[in-house]
């Protein structure tokens, strides 16, 4: 049998903030016989089909099917309810920020990808999370994570880290979109887009490809990167 570190070859950690209690899921997933792990990600759609989210959801069906994809990630507001509650309780910090360092620690994945709601970088609405740039984001950089997806802003955009590879990719353009909001970032703005629509990523051992499509499907920006492969894995 072929050992465990190579056939999870993505570690894809969802940050769920339930109310005021904080749970991290770890999701571990086997990649295709062709060694490629693809998912589409969506966030903020939960409007009843309104606000071009049929639309959306009948594009991610064909796109789905096309890049033969393993799963879906929500970034959240699937219903529409709370928001962002207790970052600064200790809680947040003891059963949420230690779990997620050492679940990174941990992990030998050739990509880690960290799923949250919020924004850590934004130039919609809700801009930069203060407290995620200061609590969350200096894990993510020591354990080398690659990709932070989230929605949480009604759009979609790329901004890619000054400092560090870790690229910010929003999906929120689920449902209600066109806010009309543009708010300058220190980080490189790759891609904005205000509307709906929503995104895939696609894994193999040595690259990582992020496409952004729009309420008809229409691809509106790409982004790859790619990795050596390392004698460990
Ligand atoms: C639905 O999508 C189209 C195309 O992007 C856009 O022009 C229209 O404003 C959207 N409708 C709503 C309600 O957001």
């Amino acid at each position: 049998m072929a050992s465990f570190s190579c056939k999870i070859m993505a570690l894809v950690l969802v940050l769920s903030l339930v109310s005021s209690s904080a749970e991290l899921q770890k999701l571990e997933h086997s990649i295709k016989n062709d060694g490629s792990l693809s998912l589409l990600v969506i966030g903020d759609w939960g409007r009843k089909g309104e606000f071009n989210q049929s639309q959306v959801a009948t594009q991610m069906g064909r796109i789905g099917e096309e890049l033969d994809i393993d799963f879906v990630v929500s970034t959240g507001d699937n219903f529409y309810d709370s928001g962002l509650t207790g970052v600064d309780d200790k809680a947040f910090e003891e059963s949420f920020t230690n779990n997620l360092d050492s679940a990174l620690k941990e992990s030998r994945a050739t990509w880690k990808v960290v799923v949250g709601h919020h924004t850590i970088r934004s130039v919609s609405i809700h801009r930069d999370t203060k407290e995620l740039l200061s609590s969350l984001l200096p894990i993510l950089k020591t354990h080398g994570v690659d990709l932070y997806v989230n929605g949480h802003d009604h759009c979609l955009e790329h901004i890619s880290s000054n400092e560090s590879p870790i690229q910010y990719l929003t999906s929120g353009g689920g449902s209600k979109s066109w806010r009309g909001v543009f708010n300058s970032n220190t980080d490189k703005l790759r891609f904005f887009y205000d509307g709906q629509g929503f995104m895939s990523l696609q894994l193999t051992k040595t690259v990582a490809q992020v496409v952004f499509y729009d309420a008809f499907g229409s691809v509106l920006h790409k982004w790859s990167v790619t990795k050596e492969l390392h004698s460990s894995m």
